[in-house]
């Protein structure tokens, strides 16, 4: 019966670590999926998701029973002040309904089912570009997703009275996906006085902001600064939705880690939303793994293993600072035509390089670099040892 299916194409990002492990070439580059190496190019567990675990795994008391539909009621509780922060008058005020759920897609697509059927307004207006799979999870979530200019090609910059027009045209009560740091794919955020105005702008026009929070630590190096876009619209009172990953800022990313958050006007309405959050994911799949939001939960409550994540996570996002610049002053040196200082002005894991599809197949097929078609470079799986290899890449892509 199933014959006549037909074959479908691998995902545009995690697709490309398919073809990179098919690939032999012992010099062979996964620049592709947005994933942290060593500078030795090797996946990270950080010192303290290892001391969380064994002090679980220490622990005799604990069990394996099901978790509540929500998830964790104290990881729940935690990632809430993570992103909002600990004074937050929307959490002292119990205004904000949090579910635990399968790190960011799982937060977006709950999120998602929840709007599509308990929202009037059906319309997502997401960034042009933005990640891969925003578009596939609001849209079989059941709502129908419109694009706002955000990238400027020409200054690799933020195309900010176009976002601003765009979202001025919305109709009214339009919900309206934002990153909430460390764009993805562009590396491109507005500063703090350009959200200011796209709060005011938001708020207006009634539209609804979804932030999707995938990379908290990871633009800044600092937890509060990257999550002060969010902040500043939970600050005014409104209503807002929190998609969090634990993927990169912890390095949680198999263990599907993250929550959302709805934040209501009042303490009832956010009561009301919990309730009808069980009915859409017990039909989904039942309730969410205990084991990664234990560990996150380990961590954000102790304040010794709190600071040295804190630490681990400066850690990272430095490297990843320091792979921009090398980057950058290689092909400086190399004398690389076309102005290259995006690499270094961009924020958080990727680099929108600005090369053209064509330039991207011919780096994999003559020098074995794996990159989404787009051009988006993951900086944080370059190391000094491979920056000159890509450098001479980029390079003949451009000069050939
Ligand atoms: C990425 O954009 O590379 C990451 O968010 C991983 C993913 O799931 O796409």
């Amino acid at each position: 019966v199933f014959a006549a299916i037909v074959q479908a194409p691998e995902d545009p990002i995690l697709g490309v670590t398919v073809a990179y492990n098919k690939d032999q070439s012992p010099i062979k580059l996964n620049l592709g999926v947005g994933a942290y190496r060593t500078e030795e190019g090797k996946p990270l567990v950080l010192n303290v998701v290892r001391k969380a675990e064994q002090l679980l795994v220490n622990d005799q008391s604990r069990v394996k029973e099901y978790l509540p539909i929500l998830g964790l009621a104290e990881f729940n509780k935690l990632s809430a002040k993570l992103i909002l922060g600990d004074d937050s008058p929307a959490i002292q005020e119990n205004r904000v309904a949090t579910a635990q759920c399968l790190s960011g897609t799982g937060s977006l697509r709950v999120g998602a089912e929840f709007l599509a059927k308990h929202y009037n307004e059906r319309t997502i207006y997401i960034p042009q570009p933005s990640w891969g799979n925003h578009l596939k999870v609001f849209t079989m979530a059941g709502l129908s997703v419109k694009t706002y200019s955000y990238y400027d090609p020409t200054t690799r910059g933020l195309n900010f009275q176009g976002l601003l027009e765009d979202l001025g045209a919305a109709p009214a009560g339009a919900i309206v996906l934002l990153h909430a740091c460390a764009h993805n794919p562009t590396g491109v955020d507005p500063t703090v006085e350009q959200w200011e105005q796209i709060r005011q702008l938001i708020r207006s026009k009634g539209l609804l902001p979804f932030f999707d929070s995938a990379y908290q630590g990871f633009a800044s190096g600092s937890l509060d600064a990257d999550a002060q876009p969010v902040r500043m619209f939970v600050a005014d009172g409104g209503e807002c939705f929190i998609a969090q990953s634990y993927a990169k800022n912890m390095g949680l990313y198999g263990e599907r880690v993250g929550a959302l958050s709805i934040v209501c006007k009042a303490a009832d309405v956010a009561s009301r939303v919990e309730s009808q959050l069980k009915l859409v994911i017990r039909p989904m799949y039942s309730n969410p793994p205990l084991h990664g939001a234990s560990i996150a939960s380990t961590i954000l409550k102790n304040s010794d293993l709190y600071n040295e994540w804190k630490v681990e996570l400066k850690a990272m996002a430095d490297r990843i600072i320091s792979m921009r610049k090398q980057l950058f002053d290689a092909l400086t040196a190399k004398g690389t035509p076309g102005d290259w200082s995006h690499i270094i002005k961009q924020i958080g894991m990727f680099t929108f390089t600005g090369l053209n599809r064509d330039q991207v197949a011919f780096m994999t097929k003559e020098y074995h670099i794996y990159m989404t078609s787009d051009g988006r470079i993951s900086m944080a799986g370059l190391s000094s040892s491979t920056v000159p290899h890509l450098a001479d890449a980029i390079h003949a892509a451009v000069t050939c």
